[in-house]
Parts: C-alpha cells; sequence; structure tokens
C-alpha cells in the first residue's frame, strides 16, 4: 500500500507504511547483513534522500514500489550502503592503540624478523582514519621496518567511505579529533583547507570496497585484525560466521581487536586477553572448523 501524505505548516509530510519500511530493513539486511532496529525507521527518509533525488523516485514508497516491480541490485546496495552508520576517528577509544603501540606490535615485529612480512587488516574501516592510524604506529617503527614487506588492508562494504579513505584527505574537524598534534604534524600535510596523509604511509595501505559477511575470503592469512564497532550491527548468527572467518583467516599467533562493546561469542574460537586497559584476542588452535 502506498504511503498517504499529510500537510503539516504547509509542508507535505509522507507517512509510510510499517510495510514499506520493513521491506527497506529487509534490502538493509539482504545487502549488507546490518540488522536495523525499527524504533530507528525514521532515520530512512532523511539518509535515503540523495538517493531519491538522483534517482528522480520522489518519495519512499515509490522506491519501495519501484524494487518490488523490478529488483535492482545496484539500488539496492545503494540503500544499504546510504544506512550504514560510518561514525569514526583518528585512534578512536585510544585504549587499543596504545596497546598496540606498547605492546602487539612490537611484539609481533620480534616474531616476524624473519620473514620481514607483516600484514594488518583494518576490516569496516569506514574513511580510513583507523587504517592510517595503524600506518603511524608502524612507521614509529621505521627505522627498523625500511626493508620489510609491510601491508596494511582497509576494507568496507561503503564505496563512498573507500573512495574518501583512497584520497587519504581529512577536514579540520576530522584531525581534531583523536590525532595527537606530533603525529599531525609529522604524518600529514596541508593542502588548502585539508589535511592528506603523507606518501610514505599511503603507500602501505590499500583500500578495497568489500562486504565483510558476502563470504568470500581473504585468502592470505593476516597478523592482526581490527574489526570494531561493526559486529553490534549484525544479528547474532552473522556473528558467529563472521567470528568463524576471522579465526580462519588470522595467523596463529596473530590478535584480532573488536570494539570496546563487542565480544567473540563463540566460545573456543578466541582468547581473550586483558592487557593495557582492554582486550585483544588470540585465536585458539583448532584442528576443525565448526561450519
Ligand atoms: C561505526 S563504523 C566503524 C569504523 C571503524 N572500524 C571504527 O571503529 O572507527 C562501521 C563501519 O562498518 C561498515 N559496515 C557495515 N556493514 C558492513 C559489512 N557487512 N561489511 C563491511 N563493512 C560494513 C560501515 O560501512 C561503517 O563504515
Amino acid at each position: 500500500m502506498p504511503g498517504a501524505s499529510r500537510l503539516e505548516h504547509g509542508k507535505i509530510i509522507m507517512a509510510y507504511t510499517d510495510a514499506d519500511f520493513a521491506f527497506l530493513r529487509s534490502v538493509v539486511f539482504e545487502r549488507s547483513a546490518n540488522v536495523l532496529d525499527p524504533s530507528r525507521d525514521y532515520l530512512f527518509e532523511p539518509r535515503l534522500r540523495p538517493l531519491l533525488n538522483s534517482t528522480g523516485l520522489e518519495t519512499l514508497d515509490c522506491l519501495v514500489e519501484s524494487l518490488r516491480q523490478q529488483p535492482d541490485p545496484g539500488l539496492e546496495r545503494s540503500i544499504a550502503e546510504a544506512m550504514t552508520v560510518n561514525e569514526t576517528s583518528f585512534f578512536r577509544d585510544r585504549a587499543p592503540f596504545e596497546l598496540l603501540r606498547l605492546e602487539l606490535l612490537p611484539a609481533l615485529i620480534r616474531r616476524r624478523e624473519s620473514s620481514r612480512r607483516l600484514r594488518l587488516w583494518s576490516a569496516a574501516c569506514s574513511t580510513g582514519q583507523e587504517t592510517y592510524s595503524l600506518a603511524m604506529l608502524l612507521a614509529e617503527h621505521s627505522p627498523q621496518l625500511g626493508d620489510w614487506q609491510v601491508e596494511i588492508l582497509g576494507t568496507d562494504i561503503f564505496a563512498d567511505a573507500i573512495a574518501r579513505a583512497q584520497t587519504g584527505r581529512y577536514g579540520r574537524l576530522e584531525v581534531n579529533r583523536g590525532l595527537p598534534a606530533r603525529f599531525l604534524l609529522k604524518y600529514l600535510q596541508r593542502t588548502g583547507d585539508e589535511w592528506e596523509i603523507i606518501p610514505e604511509l599511503r603507500r602501505v595501505c590499500r583500500f578495497q570496497q568489500r562486504n565483510l559477511c558476502s563470504g568470500s575470503l581473504l585468502l592470505e592469512p593476516y597478523d592482526g585484525i581490527l574489526l570494531r564497532n561493526v559486529m553490534l550491527y549484525f544479528s547474532a548468527e552473522t556473528r558467529c560466521d563472521l567470528l568463524v572467518n576471522m579465526h580462519r583467516i588470522l595467523a596463529p599467533d596473530g590478535f584480532l581487536i573488536l570494539g570496546s562493546s563487542e565480544q567473540p561469542g563463540e566460545p573456543g574460537l578466541f582468547q581473550p586477553v586483558l592487557a593495557h586497559s582492554t582486550f585483544y584476542y588470540k585465536p585458539v588452535a583448532r584442528l576443525h572448523h565448526p561450519r
């Protein structure tokens, strides 16, 4: 049933049906595995407004009707992307980065001295601040890592976020959030109104659009994975499958770091370790994966 409209203070206010919202929530779930709570249905209109304007479909119910008539994977992906939460900042939450700086990275560098190869993955990296924060911490070891093969991969489902991460450019408000002044001056250079990550750091960071829940796995093992502030948007089942995949991809002596409100639900996959006022997770050796 199409949404009814009413006039309020001279403005046309659309009233959409529960079925419209349920349809949009199911599109978001199918394309991104994000579970949206109905209490946040009011976000669809403002978040999808640019998409409605660009497609010429004026209202949400036109969009729903059009997709019901003819599914459009590209449009469905754009809806899912527009509804994801992209909040991020440099060195977000501080404690995990102190843990990396003081303990995890120095120990990993020692363990990799013979292979001289390091691979880190910032999964669900949004606009890249987390990925570049990792690169800055590694660069602090640069005399040691000069001739190493270092790769930091940043992935996110949201194409626009990945495109921004690739530019390595950030506005004043973004660099004022969490980035120590010393790092700002050392690892970014001013270009007009913006700041740009220096080429030496950008060279070690690689960005890819990737859906964590699409089942296509990264093939080579990673020494450390940051999977922060994204699992909270997934169902328990999706989280469980994702953690099994993370366990597969993580090197046996690697580490997994989650967001402060997230835990690896499945017992037996990861062992929590408390260090520097936060947790990280070591993979537990397994002969067989549960699925
Ligand atoms: C709140 S941000 C977290 C960014 C960063 N990890 C941090 O902690 O600051 C969540 C990110 O997860 C991404 N995301 C949501 N669902 C995803 C999925 N299925 N696959 C990959 N990325 C996803 C969103 O696009 C968003 O950029």
